[in-house]
């Protein structure tokens, strides 16, 4: 018998018909996938470099400039070219009513890689209209599917990589639920067989070629059974095909918790887990590490990869005039982990090693975000020094063990 449904519930089902039929279509589309950019065969690697919003612009120039010092012999070859991209600024969406806008969205397709300052993502009651967040959006349009957040503090020997899957979740359709009534609103959670498998499998090939040992999945299967279900079941199946690599699944309530056990944290490695989780867990680890300032995002597509700080774009820090006290380590810890995905790990190694030694073991400068410490510039030249110590190796490895004895 066909029920007799109000307005509001079949306009809601037209919507919601509209929404499955676009996810059948992307699980197709992630089947024919082309494969992953080879950068060892390309003449000319582009970079491009947005500012972003607040204190992006900041962060991002800072970034920039040690971006390229480590490759001053290759960009003055044409080996690598550094390209501005103007236009992923909160005023020029809004103009154009478009998370990214068109004309910027094309520019950033013909990068290899992006370096991307943060931007300002509206909500609701917000002086702008409420579009959608331009890091979304751009995950989505370049199908950046891994969000690949490291997050290391010697001294207590944690070395975490989260795996966040990217493009799915509660993000897939994050702009497009349904306020059906004024009572009723329902937003939509995707999770498809492709996008688990991608991720998952990504996590555990990491696992196994850097010697990590162990994945860890997280998720609200418990609950969310479907969706996160799915996630698991999928993770059951591919860590078959890694009998190297251990693995273990964990909820993401009692995760949150042992994050912070110093019996249990260092035990954790590779870390794989649904979007909103993702989001939720590294700012913990960020915080953990010393603050979300402290730490770099990798977006990593099979065609397209982005890199940018974990944290926002500090409105308030311009506000009070104080955008220039950014820490900048976010953003040039997302430029060493950019130099490591287009096959310069000796670069990538010496920053990382740069990062450690100035804001890990000898914290010369202190970042306070205010007058009282020191500014971005000043910070991104005691790294870029740093990076060109000749003595840089021993320099980290005796702090490594001091720290670990
Ligand atoms: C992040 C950010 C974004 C997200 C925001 C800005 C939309 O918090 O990169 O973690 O939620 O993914
Ligand atoms: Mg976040």
């Amino acid at each position: 018998m066909h029920m007799a449904f109000r307005e509001e519930t079949k306009a809601a089902m037209e919507h919601f018909g509209g929404v499955v039929e676009e996810q059948l279509e992307r699980a197709e589309a992630m089947k024919a996938a082309a494969d992953w950019t080879d950068y060892d065969s390309l003449d000319r690697i582009v970079i491009g470099v947005c500012g972003g919003d607040g204190i992006g612009p900041y962060i991002s120039a800072h970034a920039r400039t040690v971006l390229e010092d480590l490759l001053s012999e290759e960009i003055a070859a044409g080996r690598v070219e550094v390209r501005t991209i103007e236009g992923l600024t909160i005023e020029n969406r809004v103009k154009e009513m478009k998370a990214v806008p068109d004309a910027v969205l094309a520019e950033l397709r013909d990068c290899h890689v992006i370096l991307k300052g943060p931007t300002t993502t509206p909500k609701k009651g917000d002086p702008w209209p409420n579009i959608e967040s331009a890091n979304v959006a751009m995950r989505r349009h370049l199908d950046l599917f891994a969000n690949v957040r490291p997050v290391k503090i010697p001294e207590k020997s944690i070395d975490w990589v989260f795996f966040r899957e990217n493009t799915e979740g509660s993000y897939a359709l994050g702009s497009k639920g349904v306020n059906v009534t004024d009572d009723v609103s329902i937003d939509f959670c995707v999770t498809t067989e492709q996008g688990s498998d991608r991720i998952i499998r990504l996590a555990f090939d990491y696992a196994k070629r850097n010697s990590m040992g162990k994945v860890s999945v997280v998720t609200k299967a418990n609950v969310v059974k479907a969706t996160d279900g799915k996630f698991l079941d999928v993770a059951e199946r591919v860590a078959k095909e890694f009998p190297e690599v251990e693995w273990d699944d964990w909820f993401i309530d009692i995760m949150t918790a042992k994050l912070l056990d110093p019996y249990r944290a260092k035990d954790f490695k590779v870390m794989v887990l649904p979007n909103l989780y993702g989001d939720i867990l590294t700012d913990e680890a960020a915080q953990i590490q010393g603050g979300v300032g402290t730490a770099g995002s990798a977006n990593i597509g099979k065609r397209h990869a982005m890199f940018e700080a974990i944290h926002g774009s500090a409105p308030r820090m311009v506000e009070e005039g104080r955008a220039q006290y950014a820490d900048p380590s976010s953003m040039i810890k997302a430029a060493a982990m950019l130099l490591a995905h287009i096959g310069r790990p000796q670069q990538a190694r010496r920053l990382e090693m740069a990062l450690d030694v100035c804001g890990q073991f000898e914290r010369r400068l202190a970042m306070t975000g205010r007058s009282d410490g020191a500014d971005g510039a000043l910070y991104a030249d005691y790294v870029l020094e740093t990076v060109k110590d000749p003595t840089l190796e021993d320099r980290w490895t005796r702090h490594r063990e001091s720290f670990s004895a």
